[in-house]
C-alpha cells in the first residue's frame, strides 16, 4: 500500500514559524531563576529575582531603584550654569520620602520602619492615624497574632479587636488613653499660654519625645529630627481621644496648612527626590502631590495590592503620576503588585541594611531642612 503524504499548508507554517526580529532582543536579559544546586545564598537568590519574571522582576527592579536613591550624590551631576562648587556636593543626598498605611505599623513591618528611622535612612515620613497611634500603643502593650477567620461577634464579646490576622485587646486603647490625655492637657495649656500652633506633625513629634521608648518609630523621628506628616490624624483612636478630650478641656486646635507647606517645601528644596510608598490611599497621594511642586520625584517605588481598573489613586500605576507631573518624565519608576509584609523586608535587606553606613553629623545636618518652618 502506498502512503498518501500531504504537506502541511504553507500559510499555517508561515503563521507558526514567523521569523523573530533578533535585533529587538539584543539588549534584553535572559530569563533565569535561582539554582539551589549552588547552595542557599539569600543575596544571590534575591539578585536572581530581576530575571525571574513577573513580580519577582519588579522586586529586583525596585531594589535597584532604592539603591540609586541611597547612592546618589549631588557631585554625580554636572555643575549647573552659574553654580559654584562649595565642596559639599559629595555629601548632598537624595531626599527619601517614605509612606506606609496604618496596618503596616500594626504588623511587624513597624520594627523595620523603626530601624530605618533610627539610622536616619529616610528623610520625610507620611502615614495615617493608625500608623501613628499603633506605634505608641505597642510601647504600652503588645499586639498579638490572631487569625483572619476569628469571628467578629465572639471577639467583640471578649474585647478583642481584629486587624487582619492580628489582635489588639481593647485594654491597649485604655492604656493609650491614660498615656495621651495628660499630654493633650499640656498641649492645650501650651497653646493658650505660649501661643503654640499645633500641627499634626508637631503633635507626632511631641508624642515621640514623650513616649521616650527605643522601640518607637516616632521616638527616633523626634530624636533624629525627621518630620512625620499625617493629614488625617483624627481618623483613628487618636481622634477618639481628641473627641473625648475636647469635652474635658476644650480648645485644642490642629493646623494642617502649616504641614502642607512644610511637606511641599521638603520636595521643592530637595536636590533629588526619591519616594517609597507602601500601600495606597492618603499616604500615596500626599507624597506624590508634594513632589508635584518640584515637577516630579526622580526615583519612585510603589508597593501595593491595588489595581487601576477602578480608577482609584491607590491602584494607579506610576505612569498616571507622570501625567500629573508627580514623577519626572525621565524617571524609571517601579510598581510591585504585592502584599508589603512579604516584600518590604526583602527590599530593606537588599538596600538600606546591605549598604548601611552611619551618616556623618555634617551630612545629617546638610540634608535636613528645619523640621518645622
Ligand atoms: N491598623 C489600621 O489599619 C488602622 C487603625 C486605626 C485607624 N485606621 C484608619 O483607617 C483609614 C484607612 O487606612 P489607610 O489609609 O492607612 O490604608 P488602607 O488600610 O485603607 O489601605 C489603603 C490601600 O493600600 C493598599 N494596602 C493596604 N495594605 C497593604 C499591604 N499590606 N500591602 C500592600 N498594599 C496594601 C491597598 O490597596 C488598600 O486599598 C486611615 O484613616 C487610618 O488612620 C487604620
Amino acid at each position: 500500500m502506498t502512503e498518501n503524504k500531504v504537506n502541511a499548508p504553507e500559510t499555517a507554517k508561515e503563521a507558526v514559524f514567523f521569523q523573530s526580529n533578533a535585533e529587538d532582543l539584543k539588549n534584553r536579559s535572559v530569563v533565569k531563576g535561582y539554582d539551589f544546586n549552588e547552595g542557599l545564598d539569600y543575596g544571590k537568590l534575591f539578585e536572581s529575582y530581576k530575571n525571574t519574571g513577573f513580580q519577582a522582576s519588579a522586586v529586583g527592579n525596585a531594589i535597584d531603584e532604592i539603591n540609586k536613591m541611597i547612592q546618589w550624590r549631588l557631585s554625580d551631576e554636572p555643575l549647573a550654569e552659574g553654580e559654584e562648587d562649595d565642596g559639599l556636593r559629595g555629601q548632598t543626598r537624595c531626599k527619601i520620602f517614605l509612606g506606609y498605611t496604618s496596618n503596616l505599623v500594626s504588623s511587624g513591618i513597624r520594627d523595620i520602619i523603626k530601624y530605618l528611622v533610627q539610622h536616619s535612612m529616610v528623610d520625610v515620613i507620611v502615614s495615617t492615624a493608625g500608623g501613628i497611634e499603633e506605634d505608641f500603643i505597642k510601647c504600652l502593650a503588645p499586639t498579638y497574632m490572631g487569625d483572619f477567620a476569628l469571628k467578629g461577634q465572639e471577639l467583640r464579646r471578649k474585647g478583642l479587636n481584629r486587624i487582619g490576622n492580628l489582635l489588639v485587646p481593647n485594654d491597649n486603647y485604655c492604656k493609650f488613653e491614660d498615656w495621651i490625655m495628660p499630654i493633650l492637657d499640656k498641649m492645650v495649656e501650651e497653646q493658650k499660654t505660649n501661643g503654640t500652633l499645633w500641627t499634626p506633625s508637631r503633635v507626632i513629634n511631641r508624642l515621640g519625645k514623650e513616649i521616650n521608648h527605643e522601640d518607637s518609630i516616632y521616638y527616633w523621628a523626634w530624636k533624629n529630627n525627621i518630620p512625620v506628616y499625617c493629614p488625617a490624624l483624627t481618623d483613628g483612636s487618636i481622634g477618639d481621644m481628641m473627641y473625648f478630650h475636647s469635652y474635658n478641656t476644650p480648645g485644642l486646635v490642629l493646623d494642617t496648612i502649616n504641614d502642607i507647606r512644610a511637606i511641599n517645601n521638603h520636595a521643592v528644596y530637595a536636590k533629588k527626590s526619591g519616594v517609597i510608598i507602601l500601600g495606597g490611599g492618603v499616604i500615596k497621594h500626599h507624597i506624590c502631590n508634594a513632589n508635584l511642586f518640584r515637577n516630579g520625584s526622580d526615583f519612585c517605588v510603589f508597593l501595593n495590592t491595588a489595581n487601576e481598573f477602578d480608577g482609584s489613586d491607590s491602584g494607579a500605576r506610576p505612569d498616571e503620576a507622570v501625567s500629573w507631573g508627580k514623577i519626572k518624565l525621565d524617571a524609571k519608576p517601579v510598581k510591585i503588585y504585592a502584599e508589603a509584609s512579604i516584600v518590604f523586608p526583602i527590599l530593606v535587606a537588599e538596600t538600606f541594611a546591605k549598604t548601611f553606613k552611619q551618616k556623618s553629623k555634617q551630612e545629617l545636618e546638610m540634608n535636613k531642612r528645619p523640621i518645622f518652618d
